[in-house]
């Protein structure tokens, strides 16, 4: 018997076989030569690892996070967000000549169809929420690149993924201009990436916006550490429809649907409103009691994988200093701090390990640089998209099945129609 291995005995009928523990799993495909017809009740996948990846590292009760080898505070504190895209994308960081292509490539692809806009983006009742217009806008972009369903040819697999990563933040803008009424602004591939996200989110009249270079850092910042978690909602959204051989858009725009949700993107942009909510100091200790007694959740807080700090959350914490010392501080920014201080010394989140994520602060920030709530988790999804295709590559590239559970049936057992007229 190998000593890294499990051994399973079935009592129906005394049989016993090994399964060895490989990369911190066991194979499944043993399970089901010897249990055929005995499913995992696993109900969100809480303890099934749906894929080998080489992708990122996350070791939630160390709090240890890494792309591709590299610590998250490393590539925060040095590199930049297209960097890190190329890095998730291809493995390895660029070298300065692929870089400048890269960067160059992205820059270059970063305007969209005259008619995603004035036909389709403009087509939106006023009121809808960026969010929403975002998901319908990347599953629209399939039907302008019809190459796109080339998934299996890799210039045309390169293309998609320069375009989607280049086009999301001028789709962002877009969706934001309009739900604000203002004209769309053309990017300007002279500024960066974040600089010119900027640009088209406030341009007015003048004939180049120039924002704060230590802002359009700090949100390079938050780009890189929104990149990438592994096998999260959105991640899994975009594997499962891109395992049925999907275009990429398609299945990006099934991973920004879940992304919406406010259980996972979507809680940054709750954060602010339960702090707007608190309104003072004074409520938090009852607000806290009240998350206590179960009238709803502390937004911003817990995490399926993290049982520690998330080492995300601590850096967002540093930028958001230094962006509040050149904005002013967000006033919420007492309440939040008070909340964490509360919770973190309250045995009912200390036993349960429930510590700030990513977006307990982000929101902060976010409001300081001037966004609107709705356009959080717009925010995230722009950079999430590298993180997206790069699992979408090494699910390609590792020719892995369609993705299909099994279920436990629970229902009624088979039973005879009757007829309408015939019904008690
Ligand atoms: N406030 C109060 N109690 C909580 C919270 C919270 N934020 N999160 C978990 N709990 C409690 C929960 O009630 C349960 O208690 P009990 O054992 O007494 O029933 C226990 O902690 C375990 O919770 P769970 O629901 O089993 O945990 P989960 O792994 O299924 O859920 C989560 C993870 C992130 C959905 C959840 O922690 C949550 O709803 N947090 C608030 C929303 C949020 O901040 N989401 C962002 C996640 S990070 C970014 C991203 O993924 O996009």
């Amino acid at each position: 018997m190998a000593r890294s291995s499990i051994t399973i005995t079935d009592n129906r009928t005394g049989e016993s076989f090994d399964i060895p523990i490989e990369n911190g799993g066991v194979s499944a495909e043993i399970w089901r030569k010897h249990l055929k017809g005995i499913w995992f009740f696993d109900e969100a996948l809480m303890t099934t690892a749906a894929c080998e990846s080489a992708v990122t590292y996350l070791d939630g009760d160390a709090g240890i996070l890494r792309y591709r080898g590299y610590p998250i505070e490393q590539l925060a504190e040095q590199s930049t967000y297209l960097e890190v895209a190329y890095l998730l994308i291809h493995g390895e960081l660029p070298t300065p000549e692929q870089h400048q292509e890269w960067v160059k490539d992205i820059t270059y692809h970063t305007f969209i169809h005259e008619n995603v806009r004035k036909r389709f983006l403009e087509g939106f009742h006023y009121d809808a929420h960026p969010m929403g217009m975002l998901v319908s806008a990347v599953a629209a972009l399939s039907t302008f690149y019809l190459d796109a369903k080339e998934i299996h040819d890799s210039d045309c697999r390169k293309r998609q993924i320069v375009r989607l990563i280049a086009k999301m933040p001028t789709l962002a803008a877009a969706a934001h201009r309009f739900s604000v009424g203002q004209p769309f602004v053309y990017p300007d591939n002279s500024l960066s990436f974040a600089a010119n996200f900027l640009s088209m989110m406030w341009k007015i009249a003048e004939p180049r916006y120039d924002a704060n270079p230590a802002l359009a850092r700090a949100l390079d910042v938050l780009f890189i550490l929104h990149a990438d978690h592994e096998q999260n909602c959105g991640t899994t959204a975009m594997r499962t429809v891109g395992s049925a051989h999907a275009d990429p858009y398609s299945a990006a725009a099934a991973a920004c649907a879940a992304l919406y949700g406010p259980r996972h993107g979507g809680a940054n942009e709750a954060v602010i409103k339960m702090l707007n909510h608190i309104g003072s100091m004074e409520n938090v200790g009852s607000f806290i009691d009240g998350v206590k007694a179960g009238k709803g959740r502390l937004q911003g807080f817990g995490h399926r994988v993290y049982r520690n700090y998330d080492p995300r959350a601590k850096i967002i914490k540093r930028t958001a200093e230094e962006v509040f010392e050149i904005t002013g501080k967000n006033p919420l920014l007492d309440i939040a701090l008070k909340l964490e201080e509360v919770a973190l010394s309250d045995d009912y989140f200390v036993s349960r390990k429930l510590y700030p994520n990513v977006d307990f602060y982000s929101g902060l920030i976010y409001q300081a640089i001037g966004f609107p709530i709705e356009m959080f988790t717009v925010l995230f999804a722009i950079p999430r998209t590298a993180g997206w295709l790069a699992h979408w590559v090494e699910l390609l590239d590792q020719d892995q099945r369609i993705i299909r559970p099994r279920q436990l049936y629970i229902g009624a057992q088979e039973r005879h129609y009757v007829p309408l007229d015939q019904r008690p």
